[in-house]
């Protein structure tokens, strides 16, 4: 057991706890405090600083990663809670080759990122989105994106992106107008 410092000096016991995570198809066993949430787990022990920290608390969506097929926002999840549960974050998109998957194409085509500080959340709402839904109209991938916050772009490139790399998925190479 180790032990925090107080501001008054005294010690109090940190207890930490064995979790073990399965993060873009490879295991981890990390011991961390029982309230390290998923996305500092992600940040800080596996170095994984493609997902984004914002608000903390579950309004921006800069934390979004993909558990089990879903988007979730790590900030709101201890990294006890992800473990038996498929982790996927941002660096998972690109091919191993290198260069960038169909959906960051999109993103770069479409100027769907300005800052690029909301991009990993809006990465992973729509792979989240185009895996279960291939076809999505312009309404539907509008509902999606308005649960992240985007300070740059006026969300409309970004609806353009996703429906431009829906399109190309469906083999017709182009957004629907
Ligand atoms: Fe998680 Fe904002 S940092 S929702
Ligand atoms: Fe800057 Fe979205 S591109 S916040």
């Amino acid at each position: 057991m180790s032990f925090a410092e107080t501001q008054h000096g005294s010690e109090i016991p940190r207890e930490r706890m064995l979790v073990e995570l399965n993060v873009n198809g490879a295991d981890y066993e990390l011991v961390v405090e029982p309230r390290r949430t998923l996305v500092d787990a992600l940040r800080h022990d596996l170095r994984l600083t493609g997902t984004h920290v914002g608000c903390e608390h579950g309004v921006c969506g800069a934390c979004t990663v993909l558990i089990d097929g879903e988007p979730v926002r790590a900030c709101l999840m201890f990294a006890a809670q992800a473990e038996c549960r498929e982790i996927r974050t941002v660096e998972s998109l690109a091919p191993a080759e290198g260069g960038l998957s169909d959906l960051q194409q999109a993103f770069a085509d479409n100027h769907g990122l300005q800052c690029g500080f909301c991009t990993p959340g809006f990465l992973m709402l729509g792979e989240g989105l185009l895996a279960s839904e291939p076809d999505p109209d312009r309404e539907r991938i509008r509902e999606v994106v308005a649960s992240n916050y985007c300070r740059c772009t006026g969300y409309q490139t970004i609806v353009d992106s996703i429906a431009a790399c829906a399109a190309g998925r469906r083999g017709c190479g182009r957004a629907e107008s």
